[in-house]
């Protein structure tokens, strides 16, 4: 997704910005851009590419300035080039602006500024607004935060902007609705950031803007924040919930692999203050004003996307084993737009580790609305989907860089599985000896992670046969089905090799005709009531030449010696299979990927937190 960095104060500009973009690379961009304050001007510098494409074209450049907005872009619309990439400037070069979003109706906006004369440079829609904003600071005669909120009432869409003005060298002007946006609280000088990576470093005093608003950062003036009525708010100032370290690689080659290691304790931290095995004990402290609603729900709907949505058909079997109340898991994408049926004694619960997936939040919106209670399970504190909610519970797996899931999905599913086992407990539906049995297994569930991480050479060379693969197939019975996908997912959108997570006994209706002898079949044969209908399906895979990887239980003695590879996992609840299961299927898309040469971070094409449509 795009990334916004912004500085205003009494420090060098340039290596905050530069700084800045580098530290939200991990959302995923195309091309990169600078514009700073000097003097009566505004020099502007972007480039396609790479942030060190961007300081490599800046080194020579005189940069001194102590104010300046800055962009990294994932392209929506107009193909990733030097014209299309922000920072984008008024005709007059008097106003530079940076854009996170989708301007809906830019093609209506764009022919009318073309009518009034207006010339275009890019095929964006950010270009729209500079204009219009120019347009309309010049008409009314206006201040030109005034400018902006006038122009963004014409604006359907989402954006979190940052604008400099010749005319107003002492202000920076941001405004926000659906895309996220932070201001960082310093001595005499403002931080603006998509999030709060390129904010840490200098400040934990964050502001978050919220929709509608528009702030005017002048570094000798408090800041001065109004919503979209033109009524001043109060700025409510809090903590970042982030350190730096946790945002460096540290002794891992990639992100990826720091983020699959980190999962014992992310898991630990996921239940820290949660789980009290020897008191008998499951709370979660965000959703106890709305535990009554959830014992009574009519049913459960959880929306999300991706790895999320994986991680709610996980929660699908844990809701209906274990508090015996209907779920529904929907792709959030398609729930907004198919007028769901939604009754005001439904709970949704919305999964999402960034909190900022316009699907999702478009979702809980649209929830809200028809009076369903909606709850929240996310990893960005502070993030639009945490702050949309009635209540919720976050995963604190802390900041996950690497575009693909891991640890955020380990911990989405931790927190799922407290939800369920409390309310179960709650609702008088569980025994209780299965209740101890899933809290100490639980409790253990990172320690067998941590058995796992020790055979990440073995999964190294079982990956080896995976190069040069064009497909794969995953497969999967019961609360293994999610992991086929997770699996699959995780394969493809880091090496690019076509993979698909199949139920196994679907595969005789259909997939079944892919195999033979260049097809990879992973299987999660791990111990659970239809392991023996799995291990049907190996024969049927066997049969046809099919090789097979399996994941298995460490006492397994059939699986094995059916497997042309196979990786052991230590014995768990079935229901809880998915917290170990997916630790090695993470392993091998890691390695699968770097042996064949792929930004296992930054995957092509891919961004971080998919914040437009
Ligand atoms: C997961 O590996 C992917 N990067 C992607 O599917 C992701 O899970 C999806 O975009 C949802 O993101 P969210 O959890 O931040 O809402």
């Amino acid at each position: 997704m795009c990334g916004i960095v912004a500085y205003i104060g009494n420090k060098e500009a340039y290596p905050i910005l530069i700084n800045g973009l580098k530290r939200l690379e991990y959302r995923g961009y195309d091309s990169s851009g600078i514009a700073i304050m000097q003097g009566n001007k505004i020099s502007l510098y972007k480039s396609r590419g790479k942030v060190s494409d961007l300081e490599a074209y800046c080194a020579d450049k005189n940069l001194s300035s102590t104010m300046g907005i800055a962009h990294t872009r994932w392209a929506t619309h107009g193909e990733p080039n030097d014209q299309n990439a922000h920072p984008h400037l008024s005709e007059d070069s008097k106003l530079a602006l940076i854009h996170n979003g989708i301007i809906e109706n830019y093609l209506i906006l764009k022919q009318e500024l073309m009518n009034r004369g207006y010339v275009f440079e890019s095929e964006t829609d950010t270009e729209v607004l500079v204009h219009l904003i120019r347009d309309i600071y010049e008409k009314e005669k206006v201040e030109l935060a005034e400018a902006v909120r006038l122009a963004l009432t014409n604006v359907i869409g989402t954006y979190a902007i940052a604008i400099l003005s010749v005319d107003n060298p002492d202000e920076l002007i941001i405004a926000k609705k659906g895309s996220p946006l932070l201001i960082g609280i310093g001595e005499n000088e403002y931080f603006v950031g998509s999030d709060g990576a390129p904010i840490v470093s200098h400040t934990k005093k964050v502001v978050y803007l919220e929709d509608g608003e528009v702030a005017v950062l002048n570094a000798k003036k408090a800041l001065t924040i109004k919503n979209i009525k033109n009524e001043k708010k109060r700025p409510y100032i809090q903590e970042l919930e982030m350190n730096l370290e946790e945002l460096e690689k540290g002794k891992f080659e990639h992100y990826m692999l720091k983020e699959i290691f980190e999962q014992p304790k992310a898991i630990r931290d996921s239940m820290r203050g949660r789980l009290n095995v020897k008191k008998d004990v499951v709370s979660l402290g965000g959703i106890i004003e709305y535990e009554e609603k959830m014992l009574n729900a009519r049913r459960f709907i959880i929306v999300a996307c991706g790895t999320s949505w994986h991680a709610g058909l996980v929660g699908e079997h844990l809701f209906e084993s274990l508090v015996r109340i209907p779920v529904e898991v929907e792709y959030a994408s398609e729930f907004r737009y198919r007028n769901p049926i939604i009754y005001e004694d439904d709970v949704v619960i919305a999964i999402s580790q960034s909190g900022e997936t316009a699907d999702t939040i478009a979702a809980v919106e649209l929830a809200k609305e028809k009076g369903a209670t909606v709850i929240g399970i996310c990893n960005v504190v502070g993030s639009t989907i945490a702050r949309l909610t009635h209540a919720g519970s976050y995963t604190h797996a802390g900041p996950e860089i690497g575009v693909a899931s891991t640890k955020a999905f380990t911990a989405q599913v931790t927190v799922l599985v407290l939800m369920a086992l409390s309310l179960a407990r709650k609702k008088g539906q569980i025994a209780l000896s299965t209740y101890h049995q899933l809290i100490n297994d639980l409790e253990s569930i990172p320690s067998k992670i941590e058995k796992i991480l020790k055979q990440n050479e073995h999964i190294k060379e079982i990956a080896r046969y995976f190069v040069g693969k064009t497909n794969a197939i995953y497969l999967g019975r019961g609360v293994n089905f999610p992991m086929a996908l997770e699996g699959a997912l995780k394969l493809k959108e880091i090496s690019y090799i076509h993979a698909e997570g199949y139920p196994a006994a679907e595969m005789k209706h259909g997939p079944i005709a892919l195999i033979d002898e260049e097809m990879p079949v992973i299987v999660l044969a791990t111990e659970q009531e239809t392991y023996d209908k799995v291990v049907s399906n190996i024969q049927e895979v066997i049969a046809r030449k099919g090789k097979i990887i399996s994941i298995v239980t460490e006492s397994d003695t059939i699986v094995k010696n059916m497997s042309n590879f196979y990786i052991e996992i230590p014995q768990t609840a079935e229901l809880l299979t998915p917290l170990v299961a997916s630790v090695p299927l993470q392993l091998l898309a890691y390695h699968v990927a770097l042996l064949s040469g792929c930004d296992v971070d930054k995957p092509r094409n891919l961004a971080k937190s998919v914040s437009v449509e």
